[in-house]
């Protein structure tokens, strides 16, 4: 089954970068360098069933959204440094409401929390990673369909946003008793799949 991971970058720069200040001057671009490495890399590979989706909702010109597409990636590292470098190289591209290719895999567009899930909604279960939600073990053995993971950043999800995400979300899953960061949720999201699916 495919899987699908979204995050909301509240302060994530919406212009080309500096790749020696992501956490910064970048708005904390490195948590989302490492979101996307976790969600897509495995030892010696990527994730060919994986989409990632990151919203940038920082200055100057919010919002711009990047899709990274698992089995179209090439040349990609794990690394944030590198995963950075294919980010800022999409934000130099003069983007609308449609998505345009930067490299391979890697797409941008000017889309918004809801015209993303809008599009979204039709692919994928709508599911929101959340702290209080319930237990993902529970979730796992009814999971019918393909899944899109929301989390929020450093900040979690503004009011207005999570009033969003629940408009779309059938589930409310948390991960783990203790808050995490957005990396480290999705890596348990895909051990626990990955043991009750595969
Ligand atoms: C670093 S946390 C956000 C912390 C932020 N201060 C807040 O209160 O929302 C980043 C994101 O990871 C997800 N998250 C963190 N811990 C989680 C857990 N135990 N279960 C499910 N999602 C979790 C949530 O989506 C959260 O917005």
């Amino acid at each position: 089954m495919n899987r699908g991971f979204l995050i909301v970058g509240n302060k994530a720069v919406t212009k080309p970068f500096s790749l020696n200040d992501l956490a910064g001057s970048a708005g904390r671009m490195d948590i989302l360098c490492r979101f996307v490495a976790q969600a897509l890399f495995i030892s010696h590979g990527i994730r060919k069933n994986v989409e990632v989706y990151l919203l940038l909702l920082g200055e100057p010109k919010p919002p711009k959204a990047i899709k990274i597409v698992g089995k179209e990636v090439k040349t990609m590292a794990p690394d944030e440094r590198n995963i950075a470098g294919l980010i800022r190289k999409a934000l130099k591209i003069e983007c609308n409401k449609n998505w345009k290719r930067s490299t391979s895999g890697i797409y941008i567009s000017k889309k918004n929390l809801k015209k993303l899930l809008d599009e979204l909604t039709n692919r994928y279960k709508i599911v929101y990673l959340k702290e209080t939600g319930k237990d993902i073990r529970n979730f796992v053995k009814q999971i019918d369909k393909d899944c899109l993971f929301i989390l929020g950043d450093h900040l979690g999800l503004s009011e207005e946003q999570e009033r969003i995400v629940k408009d779309y979300a059938s589930e409310v899953i948390s991960v783990s008793p203790i808050s995490l960061q957005a990396d480290q949720c999705v890596v348990i999201v895909h051990y626990e799949l990955d043991r009750s699916t595969i």
